[in-house]
C-alpha cells in the first residue's frame, strides 16, 4: 500500500514538472548592444521612405509577421517561434536603433537582413514602416 501511495506521488510529480516545463518557456530576452539603443533614424518618415519600405516589406516580412505586422503571416504556423506582432507597444515601444539592430542581425528563424537588404538606409525606411503599424 506504501509503494503504491509513493508510485502515485511519484506519478503526480512527474507530470507536474513536466507540464510547468513545457509552459515556461520564457521569452529569451534579446539585447541591444547600447551602440544601436542610442543611433536615431537618419532617414525621414516621409511618403517615400514608407513607399519603398512597403514594397520591402511585402517581399521580405509579410510571410512571417503578416500584412499588418500581428504576426498571422502564411508561414507563421510554419515556424517554431512566434513571430512578434510588430503592431504591439512591446515592439512599438522599442528604439528605432533596436529595431535596426534586430532586423539587420535577426535570431533564429527571424532572417538576418543585413546580407539581403545591404543598404542600411532601406532597414531604416523599414524601420519607419514598422511606426505606422502602430496599433
Ligand atoms: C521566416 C520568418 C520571418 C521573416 C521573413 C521575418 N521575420 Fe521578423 N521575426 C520572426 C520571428 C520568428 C521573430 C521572433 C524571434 C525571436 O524572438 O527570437 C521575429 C522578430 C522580429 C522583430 C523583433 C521583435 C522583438 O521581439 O523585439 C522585429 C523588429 C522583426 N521581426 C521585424 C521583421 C521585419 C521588418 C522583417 C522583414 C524585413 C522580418 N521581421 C522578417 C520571423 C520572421
Amino acid at each position: 500500500m506504501k509503494t503504491n501511495i509513493f508510485l502515485i506521488t511519484s506519478c503526480i510529480a512527474i507530470a507536474f514538472f513536466a507540464t510547468a516545463f513545457t509552459f515556461s518557456n520564457p521569452p529569451k530576452p534579446w539585447i541591444v548592444p547600447d551602440k544601436y539603443l542610442k543611433m536615431s533614424n537618419p532617414v525621414k518618415s516621409d511618403a517615400k521612405s514608407i513607399a519603398s519600405a512597403k514594397l520591402l516589406w511585402v517581399k521580405n516580412c509579410q510571410d512571417c509577421h503578416g500584412k499588418k505586422g500581428i504576426g498571422d503571416g502564411s508561414k507563421a504556423p510554419d515556424l517554431k517561434a512566434q513571430p512578434a506582432d510588430l503592431s504591439s507597444s512591446a515592439i512599438q515601444s522599442q528604439s528605432d536603433g533596436a529595431l535596426f539592430f534586430k532586423i539587420s542581425e535577426g535570431r533564429d528563424e527571424m532572417p538576418k537582413f543585413k546580407k539581403e537588404i545591404t543598404d542600411p538606409d532601406e532597414i531604416w525606411s523599414i524601420v519607419n514602416y514598422v511606426r505606422t503599424l502602430k496599433k
